[in-house]
């Protein structure tokens, strides 16, 4: 019932995200609109311009309130380790099978793609797992690890790699990768060289960015989005994926129908699936 929007709001909503899409080019039209409402009352609140339709000649005047309507409707929350669960996982059933069937075809590449890192604290985490994970073999690998975003001031913030909220890491992770930078915290270098930051908009490009990854983030995004939606970003997250390729999905984000078949899971609290020449 929370999501019910009378029909006059929708048409109004349909009417408004088909304009942010034309002349903002953010796409929203396939968000859930009960989150998608929530958010704009923010900016309504914020510009004290009402309604929809209002809004769309506001729009038109300040064409700059696209882009803090866009970072309005994205929500940064994220964290270190943010699952610890699942991070514990990647490293006891992905890692070793990966770095094994790795070295058994004398492949050094690690390709790893972080689909929403918002402000940069997944892919670092990422990093460090790798770092902690292979010791001194980490030279023997060529790692690369994409992290892309929709939130330009997002992407910025994540690649200057200062913290205030450091919560979820322990103090050694603390004292071997980070240093104190004012009142927060600086990722070190070698963590930070590690992690390439780039724009990609999952929703509105189907063709994948980069292909044959070992592994691919795609967490706490998928809840935002419209089934159909999340099947068209999951089909192409799919075809990034290398055989043998690992999805890992946010805690309560599950593959959606068009995949099953298509992928084994791993763990089902973890939310690791794998892409494999069995069910290929
Ligand atoms: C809640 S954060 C998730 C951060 C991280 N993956 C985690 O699990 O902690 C959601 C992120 O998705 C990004 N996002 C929303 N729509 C997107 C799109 N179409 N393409 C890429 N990123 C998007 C937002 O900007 C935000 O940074």
């Amino acid at each position: 019932m929370g999501n019910m929007i009378p029909a006059s709001d929708a048409t109004a909503l349909d009417l408004l995200l088909e304009k942010v899409c034309r002349d903002g080019r953010h796409d929203f039209r396939g968000y859930k609109h009960g989150t998608v409402t929530r958010r704009l009352e923010r900016r309504l609140h914020a510009t004290g311009v009402k309604p929809y339709l209002e809004y769309m000649q506001f729009l038109d005047a300040y064409p700059e309130e696209y882009q803090r309507l866009a970072d309005d409707l994205t929500i940064k929350v994220s964290g270190f380790f943010r699952s610890p669960y699942t991070f514990q996982q990647i490293a006891s059933l992905v890692l070793p099978e990966l770095v094994s069937d790795k070295t058994n075809r004398g492949q050094q590449s690690l390709g790893i793609w972080s689909t929403a890192c918002a402000r940069g604290e997944e892919p670092y985490s990422i990093a460090i797992l790798l770092t902690e994970f292979l010791g001194h073999r980490l030279r023997d690998f060529n790692i690369a690890i994409y992290a892309t975003d929709i939130g330009r001031q997002a992407l910025n913030e994540a690649q200057t790699g200062i913290y205030r909220n450091i919560d979820g890491l322990s103090d050694t992770i603390l004292d071997n990768y980070f240093t104190r930078s004012g009142e927060g915290y600086v990722v070190s270098t070698d963590i930070r060289r590690m992690v390439s930051f780039l724009y990609f908009d999952l929703v509105s490009t189907q063709t994948p960015p980069f292909m044959n990854l070992d592994c691919v983030f795609c967490c706490n995004i998928l809840i935002y989005l419209q089934k159909q939606l999340q099947e068209k970003v999951l089909d192409m997250l799919y075809s990034s994926l290398a055989t043998p390729g690992y999805l890992i999905l946010g805690e309560v984000e599950t593959p959606t129908d068009n995949l099953r078949g298509r992928l084994e899971c791993l763990d089902t609290k973890a939310r690791i699936y794998k892409k494999d020449v069995k069910v290929d």
